[in-house]
């Protein structure tokens, strides 16, 4: 999930090299940093932290070697330490990989690995390769051949780079994580990401899945898993350097945005057997909650109150609370599981509800984007919705995953009769969503409300969390009025603020009661001549009633919101981007706010 570079060919200057271009990949945001040399043997330096502190432990030691690997880790498994920083390596200290993404079955390999008689010195994944690529070498593989060896045991994403002693070369090979060769006169890169070389050179080689590299004193070559030679193309970048960072995309939010399906994949990955219909997390024993409190602040609060509904429906009796006013609230705990969600597991708020809740005897577990974090290390129980880096202050890829990951824990620890359709609605929904996005009418919804001085968003049910969340993006990015509601709620009061000029978005998905109803309220406001936004799947004749439509599939309501969401998260970014906003860092506000 974060970075990785490697280079061959810069003799004296390869150390400087790696850690430059570390320096480059920074903006994604991660918690570790570690570089291997590799010449007759391995040299190597990694620690937790920033890459200062990396550049502080190299300055009392020179690092041997004429070729490297350099790591940027943002944390899946294991905290963030320095024996958890990459590079990771194999009993011998022969061998040394770095490797972005999650290796699915890496317990089985370890296991397996460790009855022959490997030692393993860490918590995480990625170390079951360097043992791997270690038996191969053994029996006599060279180390190209050994590379592919041990690549052909592993499921799950990756981005791996490898160096072994003895050998001036850099290996490679990605599945469903990202690896660009940078081709130069006498020198050849390798990194996630471009910015990583791109100071050096323009001319690129974009790797495939299930292909593997070779950069050496000859220059590069690609093959795939049998060894064959693959003939690629080399395309040139012509991106400012400035700008690589967001991958062309104008703001890291936007981008964020757009990495939501493969967010949602990674939080997926390995957690559901659709085959047996069940879904299966690490770490989490056996959970069987009798009720559940969540407690969670701003996004995470709208994500926590889906969560609440989830279980509810599976028969639990389950509550969100703000984190904030958790101590006021003092519900009776009984032996219910309190349940923290915050993407940065360093929320002020959301740690004391936390801890109070410990205090008062309860079981405690976050939810949370952050190996490693203060409410990951405090509470019971960990569950990681693997989102990647969420670099802009608002959050969006966070709050979808947050949304599958709470899907993940009802469905694994309480038993609901449509557990199958909630499952296949989950695999769909990283395509559907990709759908929604490369489709969305949102910027020209944008265009046409851009001077509303106020916007209105209105759901039921699992779309009501949607509509709260529609308007704190708004309000967030935008600094316009916005209030979201439950649609039931709006004669009750605010309908008295409705008019012509307050565009009103109702989130309409299904053809039920609540569809119905829903339907009955975006009557009430149209009849105030306010105009409609229709977020909806078209089951319902919500559309007669609408100024506007922004389509979602099909769906299941559950996923159905985070299909309707990314519509109302794109309409905010455009609304904010035609004012000029700062999107990436509003005005006021924190990514990480750590006081209560
Ligand atoms: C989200 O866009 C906001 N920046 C904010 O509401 C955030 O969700 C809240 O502060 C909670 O953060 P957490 O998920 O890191 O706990
Ligand atoms: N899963 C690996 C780890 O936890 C790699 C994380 C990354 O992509 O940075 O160390």
């Amino acid at each position: 999930m974060c970075g990785i570079i490697g280079c061959v060919g810069r003799g004296a200057e390869t150390l400087d090299t790696l850690v430059h271009g570390l320096s480059k990949l920074e903006y994604r945001g991660y918690d570790s940093a570690g570089v291997a040399m590799a010449g007759d043997g391995i040299a190597l330096c990694k620690t937790a932290g920033e890459i200062d502190e990396l550049r502080g432990a190299l300055a009392d030691r020179s690092l041997a070697g004429s070729v490297g690997i350099g790591h940027t880790r943002w944390s899946t498994h294991g905290p963030p330490t320095d024996g958890n920083a990459h590079p990771h390596q194999d009993c011998h200290g022969d061998v040394a990989v770095v490797h972005n993404g999650i290796i699915e079955n890496y317990q089985r390999l370890r296991d397996e690995l460790v009855g022959a008689g490997h030692t393993f010195t860490s918590d995480t994944d990625t170390e079951v390769v360097p043992h791997l690529i270690e038996d191969a070498l053994e029996a006599g593989h060279d180390p190209e051949a050994a590379v592919r060896e041990a690549v052909s045991r592993l499921e799950g994403s990756y981005a791996i780079a490898a160096v072994v002693a003895g050998t001036e070369a850099v290996f490679a090979a990605r599945n469903d994580s990202p690896l660009v060769l940078g081709i130069d006169d006498g020198a050849t890169y390798l990194a996630s990401d471009v910015p990583a070389f791109r100071d050096f050179t323009d001319r690129v080689v974009y790797l495939a899945d299930g292909e593997f590299a070779r950069l050496d004193g000859d220059g590069w070559t690609v093959t795939d898993h049998s060894g064959d030679r693959v003939e690629k193309t080399v395309d040139t970048v012509d991106w400012d350097p400035e700008e690589t960072g967001k991958s062309g995309y104008d703001h890291f939010m936007l981008k964020e945005i757009h990495e939501q399906p493969r967010a949602l994949r990674q939080c997926l990955r390995g957690r559901v057997d659709e085959m047996a219909g069940s879904v299966d997390i690490d770490d989490l024993g056996d959970l069987s909650p009798t009720g559940v409190q969540f407690v969670a602040c701003g996004t995470s609060y709208h994500a926590a109150m889906y969560g609440a509904h989830l279980f509810r429906d599976a028969g639990i009796p389950a509550q969100a609370f703000l984190a904030s006013e958790y101590a006021t609230a003092t519900p009776p705990i009984g032996d219910a599981l309190v349940v923290g969600v915050t993407q940065s597991g360093e929320t002020a708020d959301t740690l004391s509800a936390l801890r109070a809740a410990r205090k008062r005897g309860a079981r405690t577990m976050v939810v949370t984007n952050t190996v490693g974090s203060t409410a990951a290390r405090e509470c019971d129980h960990a569950l990681y919705i693997r989102a990647g880096p969420e670099i802009g202050v608002a959050a969006s890829k966070t709050f979808s995953s947050q949304l599958a990951a709470l899907n993940l824990l009802a469905l694994g620890t309480t038993s609901t009769t449509d557990t199958r359709e909630i499952i296949a609605a989950l695999r769909d929904l990283p395509g559907d969503l990709q759908r929604v996005l490369d489709e969305s009418a949102a910027e020209a919804v944008a265009e046409t409300y851009v001077d509303s001085d106020a916007y209105f968003f209105i759901g039921r049910g699992y779309q009501y969390p949607v509509a709260l969340e529609g308007a704190l993006k708004m309000k967030e990015i935008t600094y316009k009025h916005a209030e979201g509601f439950a649609s039931g709620e709006l004669k009750h009061g605010p309908l008295a603020l409705v008019t012509e000029k307050t565009p009103v978005f109702a989130v309409v998905t299904g053809d039920g009661e609540q569809a119905r109803k829903t339907v009955g309220n975006v009557k009430e406001v149209e009849a105030r001549d306010a105009p409609v936004v229709a977020v909806t799947d078209g089951r319902s004749d919500v559309e007669r009633y609408a100024d506007h439509v922004l389509e979602i599939p099909e769906t299941h309501q559950r996923t159905a919101a985070v299909l309707a969401n990314a519509h109302l998260q794109m309409v905010s970014y455009h609304v904010a981007n035609k004012l000029g906003r700062n999107i990436d860092k509003p005005r006021n506000l924190a990514k990480s706010v750590t006081v209560e």
